[in-house]
């Protein structure tokens, strides 16, 4: 379901937006109207949906229009044109009281640089949200040592901001954040400040309190490998036009423009991709128990091997010599106990995880869940092809079609 929806938004900074808003709309770039009219675009016709308890990135190069899009999210910026839906509420229509209501409940911001109290202890920063809401102050302190326990800052309660490292400034901002229990999460930047071993840090504690806490998450960054790791699904803006919206392993292996394409070119697809990504329905299912039959059913089948399951159950993979040995030597065994399943690998894992089982194995190997359900299969084929195939230069591409001529 989609908790914010922005359709069809035009940002135009500079004093008479209405003249420039319709050079915009009539597909006038960010240059030329900036040249003529001194205005700037800050954001062209986006329409973008996100999906509720997911987490949104936003992609983009400096002054592509990431702050601006994120702002309008909680009315921090009005469009110039355009609608911004919340939870099926035109942000634009609420009142004064109605928008201070919606921005203390339903949203919270994190902030680059922290945008902490320096005044203020670590629990009276995480607090603070809670005490604006009057929340009463024995409540409020519980609620408040309760995150800073969560985001693993437990003894840190009546320190200042000041006597805590960058990393440590953020968990602060995070718990403060959270603390009010918002729907939203608006993260502008979040981690950009931070050393890239704690950045790392703080992206996996993301992560997993996103697991147990399923919030909306609307982050923004302009680092790739971040983007690919934290997004469910990725926009990626260019000069305040969208270029492409897709999941992670859409925008690796199918950029929609150059833009795009340069960003994801040097990616390690292998420790980005899951191993979903590549998995396929196994070509042949062998559902009897019996040798024989399922000798036959291999017999009349390109593959020589087979997936072996007992009704929903995967009880493993055999090939046809194994079977053909069987049925002369013990022909009264099960195929169910016959079939070898101790090579497997997870859905969710990463290519580069998965690569050696995959390589060592004769035949493709099964995928199965974390409750250890067979998913599909994943090839050495497969998995080759989609960890080399992106080499090509995009500009040559660019030029392919017009190589058609004598
Ligand atoms: N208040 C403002 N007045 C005039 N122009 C603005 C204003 N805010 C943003 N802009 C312009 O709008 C465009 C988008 O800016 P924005 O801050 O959203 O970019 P960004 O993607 O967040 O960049 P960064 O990565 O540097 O934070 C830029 O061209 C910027 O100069
Ligand atoms: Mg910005």
């Amino acid at each position: 379901m989609a908790k914010i929806e922005i359709e069809n938004v035009y940002k135009i900074f500079g004093d008479n937006p209405e003249a420039a808003l319709a050079r915009a709309m009539a597909g006038e770039g960010k240059d030329e109207i900036h040249s003529d009219t001194g205005h700037t675009v800050g954001l062209h016709d986006i329409t973008l949906s996100m999906e509720e308890s997911k987490t949104f990135v936003v992609m983009g190069l400096s002054g592509s229009g990431k702050s601006t899009l994120i702002r309008h999210i909680n009315r921090l910026i009005e469009p110039t044109a355009g609608r911004i839906v919340v939870d099926g509420v035109d942000v634009l229509t609420l009142n004064d009281a109605d928008l201070r209501q919606f921005r203390r409940t339903k949203m919270a911001m994190v902030f680059q640089r922290f945008g902490l109290f320096p005044h203020r202890t670590v629990i009276h920063n995480v607090a603070y949200g809670l005490e604006m809401q009057g929340v009463e102050k024995r409540h409020r302190q519980d609620k408040a040592a309760e995150w800073i326990e969560t985001v693993g800052l437990a003894g840190y309660e009546n320190s200042y901001p000041s006597q805590l490292s960058g990393g440590m400034q953020q968990r602060v901002g995070l718990a403060r954040a959270l603390c009010g229990d918002p729907e939203v999460l608006l993260m502008d930047e979040a981690f950009s400040a931070l050393d890239p071993l704690i950045r790392s840090g703080m992206q996996d504690q993301l992560i997993e309190l996103q697991e147990k806490l399923h919030k909306t998450i609307v982050f923004i960054t302009h680092d790739l490998d971040e983007a690919l790791k934290l997004g469910d699904k990725i926009a990626i803006l260019k000069d305040g036009r969208l270029s492409q919206v897709g999941k992670p392993e859409e925008i690796l292996l199918e950029p929609a423009d150059d833009y795009v394409a340069a960003f994801v070119r040097d990616v390690n697809r292998a420790r980005v991709l899951t191993v979903d990504v590549v998995m396929r329905p196994p070509s042949l299912r062998l559902t009897t128990e019996n040798i024989d039959a399922a000798l036959r059913e291999m017999q009349g089948h390109r593959d020589d091997f087979g997936y072996v399951f007992d009704g929903d159950d995967f009880r493993g993979v055999i090939t046809e010599r194994h079977l053909r040995r069987a049925a002369t030597t013990n022909g009264n065994s099960s195929v169910y106990d016959l079939a070898d399943d101790s090579q497997t690998v997870t859905a969710d894992s990463v290519l580069e995880e998965a690569l050696p089982t995959i390589l060592q194995s004769d035949t493709p190997v099964a995928v199965v869940n974390n409750d250890g359900e067979f998913r599909g299969v994943v090839s050495k084929r497969e998995l080759i092809r989609v960890l080399t195939e992106h080499r090509e230069e995009p500009d040559e591409a660019a030029q392919e079609p017009k190589r058609t001529g004598p």
